[in-house]
């Protein structure tokens, strides 16, 4: 999958795999997602258009360079919203628009409840946030509202993933970059990422009902 990057960073690995303990309070979970947005973040933007610039140091004038390109981040709610803080402070220049979602317990199908998305004079790149790609219809759905918007670079950041959901994304997408700390095996009965780390939104927001 050309356009499909997972970390490598054994840190990565090593904030993935605290993420998913079971024992991994919802506190810790979110100090988590933090570190492992701001890992995705910085691979997810290593190629970003720069300018040059003019600096005035304290000794001298030199030439730096800044960012050329209007960046959007496109949480998907609500476990997306994890991920809008680490983003932002790596960029914090970026323009944030929110995407209410969620899935359809008995279809796994997506629902919109909240997009206000403007029309017209689209940001240069999209960063859709959403901790879990799991059959991939949100992210999907997202990445549709994103292209009728007009925006040309989109780029997904998510936890995880699974293989059967990323796979089918590439497939319908495959110049959407999509940026990932660890791919999954299987999806249960249930539509749920096995080993997985459980109901990324629940755990973050500590809304379990068992
Ligand atoms: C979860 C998750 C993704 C989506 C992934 O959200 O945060 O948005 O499901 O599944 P998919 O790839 O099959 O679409 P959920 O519906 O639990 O909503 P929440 O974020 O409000 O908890």
């Amino acid at each position: 999958m050309q356009n499909v990057f997972e970390l490598t960073h054994p840190l990565a690995a090593h904030h993935l795999s605290i993420l998913r303990d079971i024992r991994t309070t919802p506190a810790q979970f979110r100090t988590q997602i933090h570190l492992l947005a701001m890992l995705l973040a910085v691979r997810a933007t290593d190629d970003l258009g720069m300018e040059p610039h003019v600096v005035q140091t304290p000794l001298t004038q030199m030439h730096g360079s800044r960012m050329a390109q209007r960046i959007g981040i496109v949480p998907i709610l609500r476990a997306g919203l994890g991920l809008v803080e680490p983003v932002l402070q790596l960029i914090p220049e970026a323009a944030v628009w929110h995407l209410g979602m969620y899935r359809d317990e008995a279809t796994a199908q997506p629902v919109e409840y909240y997009c206000k998305l403007p029309v017209g004079n689209a940001v240069d790149v999209g960063l859709v946030l959403d901790p879990m790609l799991a059959t991939g219809g949100s992210i999907r759905a997202a990445v549709l509202a994103l292209k009728r918007w007009g925006v040309r670079d989109i780029r997904v950041l998510s936890v995880l993933a699974a293989k059967q959901g990323v796979e089918q994304f590439h497939q319908e997408f495959p110049e959407v970059k999509v940026f990932v700390a660890g791919i999954d095996p299987e999806l249960n009965d249930h539509k749920f990422i096995v080993p997985g780390l459980g109901d990324a939104g629940d755990r973050m927001f500590n809304t379990q009902r068992d």
